[in-house]
């Protein structure tokens, strides 16, 4: 028997005169970038996850990019992450001008190893990136912990992790932002590239606000 990799049009096909709907409706809105459809799924992306607010953006790497700027990462910094991620996570780090810095993960959970977390601090650290891997999240109890004692916000990359769970909270809910793909093979996919930015800060998300919207 053949498994095909990926089969989209299983997964669309019993939602077909639904989907048909919704894209005639946003159509005969001509409400193609943000407008109040966008708005209504922040509001119910961001109740799914239990966060304040959920910000629509172009992508996932978006999401992380758009993030860390929110949080004043520039040239010079660096932002720790794991290596074993798609490459768009240590990417969203150099865009921003910083450099990323791999801490290894750990072999049974093949997530961010928070027991080698500390050691990977300089003074020129900005941000703790952990990615929540296959569904799968990181161990966020001793991250934060670590955090906390030094000051330092925590970005979840949430891409693959729409929906997990760590000890009752949702991904994207525990660090200062979650970020999400909507890549059409993600857990939940759009019909093209999207992505989305949890938070509970006010003052980061009007400052994606702006950076979405280019300032
Ligand atoms: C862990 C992880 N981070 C970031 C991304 C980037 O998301 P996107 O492809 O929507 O830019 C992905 C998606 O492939 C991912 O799997």
């Amino acid at each position: 028997m053949h498994v095909p990799f990926l089969d989209l049009h299983e997964q669309h096909a019993p939602l077909m005169t639904e989907l048909v709907g919704a894209f005639r409706e946003v159509t005969e809105a001509s409400a193609f970038a943000g407008g109040p459809y966008v708005a209504r799924f922040e509001t119910e992306f961001a109740a799914f996850c239990g966060t304040r607010y959920a910000l629509g953006v172009g992508s996932g790497t978006d999401s992380l990019w758009l993030s860390l700027l929110g949080l004043g990462v520039g040239h010079g910094d660096e932002v720790i992450t794991t290596p074993n991620s798609f490459i768009s996570t240590a990417e969203a780090i150099s865009l921003c001008g910083a450099r990323p810095v791999f801490v290894d993960i750990d072999e049974q959970t093949y997530t961010m190893d928070p027991t080698q977390l500390e050691a990977a601090i300089t003074l020129r650290t900005q941000a703790i990136v952990p990615v929540h891997i296959f569904g799968q999240m990181a161990d966020m109890d001793p991250i934060l912990a670590i955090a906390r004692r030094h000051g330092m916000p925590v970005v979840e990359d949430a891409c693959q992790a729409h929906g997990a769970e760590y000890k009752g909270r949702k991904a994207g809910s525990l660090g200062v932002a979650g970020c999400f793909s909507f890549y059409p093979g993600k857990n939940l996919g759009a019909f093209g590239e999207a992505g989305a930015v949890t938070t509970d800060e006010p003052e980061l998300g009007s400052k994606i606000q702006l950076l979405r919207d280019h300032g």
